[in-house]
Formats: C-alpha cells, structure tokens, sequence
C-alpha cells in the first residue's frame, strides 16, 4: 500500500466542518436533545424517523421513492407515518405485543419498509430476511428468533417451513388471492381496515429493536441485537459521513436483510428527513445509472464489489447517463481496492469514501469524511465519539504499522446489546475488559487512518455477504455423496472472495463435474445462491484435528500454495 498518496478533499456541503476539532470536543449526549427522550424520557425510532417530520411542517416532503419494472411510486412522510400506523394496527389486532419478535421476508418494495417501521411502532423486535434465502436458512433464524408473526409473499411461502416452527402464528401475506386458512392474513385487506392513528408504544431507549442474523466461524448465525439508542449513531453518521443535507436525494444499495439496508437504508436518511430511493431487482451497471439519472440521487452509497462490477463494464456505459446530481458516494463492507478509488476520481470525477463497520457495531464506526484527504485503500478515522485502536491479545495498544486486532473500546450508542439467547457469544466479542474485538485485523499509519488486514477468524465475506463457513458445511453434509466438507474464502478480484469447498465423497460415489454441480445447487436450493460453493474440489481425506474438526487453515495454505504451519494436531 501506498501510504503517501492522498485524494484532496473535493466534496462541497461539509456538515462537519472541521473533523479533528469535532473529534477532541464531541460526545453523545450533544445528539441526544434532538429526540424526544431528552423531554419525556421515553423514545421510538420509528417515530423519530417518520412521524417527527410529519409533524413538524415536512409532512408532504417525499420520504420514499420506489421504482421497479411494474411500479414507480413515491410516499410522503405523512403517507409513511399512516401506512406504518396502520401496519401497527393490524399487528396489535391479531395479537403480536410489546417484545415479540415479527420477522419480514420479502422483496424489497414499499410494503417492506411500512411494515418494519410499523413493527418497530409498537414496540416488537423486528427481523428482516434477505429474500434469496432458502428454507434452511429461513428455518433457522426463524426458529432461533421464535417470531410469531412473519410478512412475506406466496411466492417466497413454499420457503418457510411453517409447520416446523410451533411459535410462528400470524403470517401476513403481501400479494394474495383468495381465501386464506386461519392464521394467514392479507396484508391489503387488513391494511384497508386498519386505521391510520396509532397509539405509538413509547420505549426505553434501552429496549430492543431490531435483529440481524449474522455469520460467524463456528455454529449456526448468531442473533445480534439492537436497541432503540442506535439511532443516535444513525442520525449523526448520517450527518457526518453520510453528509444528508436538507435536499438531498439519497440512494443506499443494500437490501434490509443486511444491516446495511436498515441501518443506512432506513434509519439515517429518514432521522435525518431526507427522500430515500429505493430500487428492488438485481444488480445491472444501466439499471444502475437510470436508477441515479432518474431520481437525480445526490448521495449514493453502495459497496465495492459493486463498484468494481460498475468498473469492469467500463466507461462508455457512464457516458450514457447524466450523473451529475451525484455529490458524495460511499463504500462500505469489503475493502475498497486503491484501483477502485482511483476509477472513481477519473471515470465519475467523484471520490468514493470508503468506511467502516460491522453488523455487530450497528453503525458506521471509521470513516473518510468529506473535508478529509483520502488516502486510497485506508478505511479513514474513527468518528467523532469513538475510540478505536489496535490491539495485541492482551489489550495493550500496538504503535503505528504493527497489525493487530482491530478493537474498539465500549460502549458506543449502536453497539449491539445482545446476541440473541447466546451470551456466550455476546461475550467473546469483549473477552478483553474495556474493548469490543472486532475479529478484523488492521494497522494505523502516524496520520491515524486505519488500514484493513483481513479477518482473524474464517469468516468469509464474498461480494460484501458475510458467510460463516460452518453453515455452508453443514448444508454440504447433508447431501447424501458428501462425507466430509471443508469451506474456505478463495480471493477474487470482483467478488473480493469466492467459497470453495473441499469435499471428500462418500464410498460408492465418484468425483464428476455433474456431480459437483449437484452439490452446487443443493446449497444454492437449500440454504442461499450467495452461499452456494462457486469452486468445489474432491479430495480422498480432509485435514483435521485429532479432535476432527476440519482444519481450515491447512485448506487455505493448500489453495493459496502458503506453507501449512504447525501440523502437530492434526491426525496422522
Ligand atoms: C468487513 C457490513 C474492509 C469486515 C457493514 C467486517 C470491511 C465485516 C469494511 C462486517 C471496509 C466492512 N474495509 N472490510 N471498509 N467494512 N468490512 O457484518 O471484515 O456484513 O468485519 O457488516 O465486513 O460485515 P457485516
């Protein structure tokens, strides 16, 4: 890496004017007058977001734009506050109260957002599902979470194993005709009678949100829990990093399955009373551009394997559209490749600001802010509030250069509070007093910008998605010609990684290329397309441990042609 080289600052707007000075003098409890708990000691996110604005005269200012083949519509924040009122009336008349917990699984369209936000008005705990997952996966988080109520579609039903999990009671389907069996609603229908008043749950600002299932190296995905206090860091990331601004017209990439989606896909551009396009569909480099051309998108945040698809369909592409309502753009989830950055400044004439975080942190933590240099392939500096550092294994802060684990010290207000009925878990990430370990590795250079190393554990981030490999391996043994299977993250110059697995077959079956298709599309079928082994190679015996767990490790070093390392538990 380049150390010295340095992007100037570009961007005009600036709502932080002056990042080291903000830095010294900032603390929390400046952002907490903006909400109402600093008068009535009582909060709800979702109110903050939507109805605040409803009331305070930017009622008919556009909150949501929506656009897919078949629909183009557009809610004001009045028109939000009512549909999510309403969908808080349909779920306290079917019975979901306070703490519950109502999972959405469904594409990304306007109903998605009236119903997470409605959910959230009532004070239950909302989940959402990334709509490509398969049952398994559905199965799990479902099961773990014990939703009683779940939003999804006829089309993605067949999915959720409903019979199998005895807490689901209520499902509300978006898009259904006819008749429904008894615990099944049509979410139009029920809409259509529900009023648009609510008697909105007021919350302790301690109480539970939201979950986001997410990957770890060993078990099934862990439950990360957020309370309604994140939204303090929603609002003013949303300020500083995001630079919202009163006009602005925000576009986040990402579906609410993933933190991103909600914490930035939601939370910061509404906090902040900003228009918020949304776009469902897959990802297409026109599709992309109409979508900023169209809506006039000023601030755009997206992740790098996209940029680096947008980048490999090369510039003539950018030629056809007109991108110049685009002021600030934004990267987050995987490292933003000094190349990507570079690509930016020539092909948009924009800098792309990369930064960091982690479902687990709620909210973005390391940043490059607008009025700061970038230097290209550096994650930037902590927000204004946040001490981040690197440390050795024993919490002493390592100097500038040294690579270590990337730690951050606690608390801060959207840092998780639970990992749901895993407290085990929850506390692996603070095993050292006084510091949330975040599992990455990274250094510091003497100007005090983070440089991203690489995960510690074998976590596997393809396309920006975390995948635990432990999941995918348990997919994988499930398929009868499959004995053994170890997964590992492989380098990829667009996805960043790609999954492989190595598997040793069973007796009686034979290595083929259908056969490895098979496998492929058990997983993609069973568990998730993202999931899915893009490389798969048979091997008679898998390395492991005496104990017989596979050794990951020993497949990296194979696959990257590393030397092994300390073989001495491994089994003869
Ligand atoms: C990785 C996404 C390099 C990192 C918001 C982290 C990054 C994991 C960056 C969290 C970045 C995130 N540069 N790597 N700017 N941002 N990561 O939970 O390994 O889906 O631990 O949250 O993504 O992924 P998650």
């Amino acid at each position: 890496m380049n150390h010295d080289e340095r992007i100037a600052v570009q961007t005009s707007g600036n709502n932080l004017k002056n990042y080291e000075e903000t830095y010294r003098s900032f603390d929390w409890s400046q952002v907490e007058k903006e909400f109402t708990w600093s008068q009535t000691g009582r909060v709800n996110a979702a109110y903050e977001a939507i109805d605040r604005h409803a009331e305070s005269g930017k009622g008919d200012k556009i909150a949501l734009m929506y656009s897919d083949p078949s629909r183009d519509e557009k809610y004001t924040f009045q028109e939000m506050k009512e549909k999510s009122n309403q969908f808080g009336n349909v779920l306290r008349k079917i019975g979901v109260h306070k703490g519950d917990r109502v999972f959405i699984f469904m594409p990304r369209t306007p109903e998605l957002y009236f119903s997470f936000l409605g959910t959230i008005k009532i004070g239950a705990i909302v989940g959402p599902l990334f709509e490509a997952f398969m049952e398994a996966a559905v199965k799990d988080r479902l099961e773990n979470s014990e939703a009683v109520a779940l939003v999804t579609t006829p089309a993605l039903l067949p999915r959720v194993p409903v019979n199998e999990l005895p807490h689901l009671k209520h499902i509300i389907l978006v898009g259904a005709e006819g008749k429904l069996d008894e615990g099944y609603y049509s979410f139009e229908e029920e809409m259509k009678q529900a009023s648009t008043q609510l008697e909105i749950e007021w919350m302790d600002r301690e109480d539970p949100m939201l979950i986001h299932y997410t990957s770890g190296s060993t078990g099934k995905p862990k439950g990360v829990l957020h309370v309604h206090n994140a939204m303090i860091q929603h609002y003013q990331t949303g300020k500083w990093v995001l630079d919202l601004q009163e006009d602005d017209i925000y576009w986040c990439t990402a579906d609410p399955g993933w933190v991103t989606g909600t914490s930035y896909g939601i939370f910061a551009p509404w906090l902040n009373g900003v228009t918020n396009v949304i776009r469902g569909g897959r990802f297409s480099p026109d599709d992309w551009y109409q979508t900023i051309e169209k809506n006039k998108v000023t601030v755009w945040y997206s992740a790098p394997t996209a940029f680096r698809m947008l980048m490999g369909a090369g510039e003539e592409v950018v030629k056809k559209y007109d991108l110049s309502s685009v002021r600030h753009v934004l990267s987050v989830g995987e490292p933003l490749n000094p190349e990507v950055v570079r690509w930016g400044m020539k092909v948009y004439g924009k800098r792309i600001h990369d930064n960091w975080w982690m479902t687990e942190t709620g909210g973005i933590l390391i940043s490059n802010y607008p009025q700061m240099e970038i230097k290209p392939g550096s994650m930037g500096k902590p927000f204004p509030g946040i001490y981040a550092a690197i440390i050795d294994d024993e919490g002493n802060e390592l100097p500038p250069y040294q690579m270590g684990n990337l730690a951050v010290k606690t608390p801060w207000p959207s840092m998780m509070r639970q990992i749901w009925k895993n407290p085990e878990k929850y506390q692996e990430y603070f095993r050292i007093p006084g510091w949330y370990i975040s599992g990455d590795s990274a250094y510091k250079d003497e100007d005090g910008y983070f440089w991203f190393q690489g995960r510690i554990d074998d976590v596997i981030n393809t396309s920006g998605e975390r995948v635990g490999p432990f999941e995918v391996e348990s997919k994988l043994v499930e398929h009868p010609a499959v004995a053994e299977a170890g997964v590992i993250g492989k380098p990829d110059p667009v996805r960043g990684q790609i999954i492989k697995a190595f598997i040793a077959l069973r007796s009686g079956y034979q290595p083929s290329e259908e056969l490895k298709e098979e496998i492929r599309n058990f997983v993609k079928t069973g568990l998730a397309a993202h999931a899915a082994p893009r490389e798969i190679e048979f091997k008679d015996k898998l390395p492991k441990t005496r104990s017989g767990k596979i050794m990951r490790r020993v497949l990296k070093a194979w696959e990257l042609g590393l030397p092994t390392g300390d073989l001495s538990t491994m089994e003869d």
